[in-house]
Parts: C-alpha cells; structure tokens; sequence
C-alpha cells in the first residue's frame, strides 16, 4: 500500500487521487491529476501547486 499523502523534503506535499485543497485565501481547489504537488515553500507563482521554484530557493527557505 502506497500513502496518498507525502512530504518530499525540501519539496512539495504530494496527493494521489482526488482532493480539496484550500488556500491561504479559503479559496478551494480540486486536484485534477493523478498526483498532484502542493507548494510547502509558499514561493510557487501558482499557488497552492507546486511550479518548481522550490528547487532554486537556498536551503534554509525549503520547507
Ligand atoms: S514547494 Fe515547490 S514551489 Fe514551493
């Protein structure tokens, strides 16, 4: 069995399947893929998702 749920470090929060997800706004957003990537780093130009800024960020500012 595979978690639905997981944390990569110095990445995104990984959801597999369906799920709401509400952002700093309160605003909801369904994922609409298989695995979707949540922005931990709150970098991301996209957010809630995860577009990679994450990767160039030092360490210290990874979540
Ligand atoms: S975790 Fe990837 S952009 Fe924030």
């Amino acid at each position: 069995m595979s978690a639905d749920v997981v944390l990569c470090p110095g990445g995104p929060m990984l959801l597999r399947g369906t799920h709401v997800v509400a952002d700093e706004d309160g605003v909801e957003h369904t994922t609409s893929r298989p695995v979707s990537a949540v922005c931990r780093c709150g970098r991301s130009a996209a957010r809630p998702w995860c577009d990679g800024t994450h990767k160039v960020l030092p360490e210290e500012l990874r979540p």
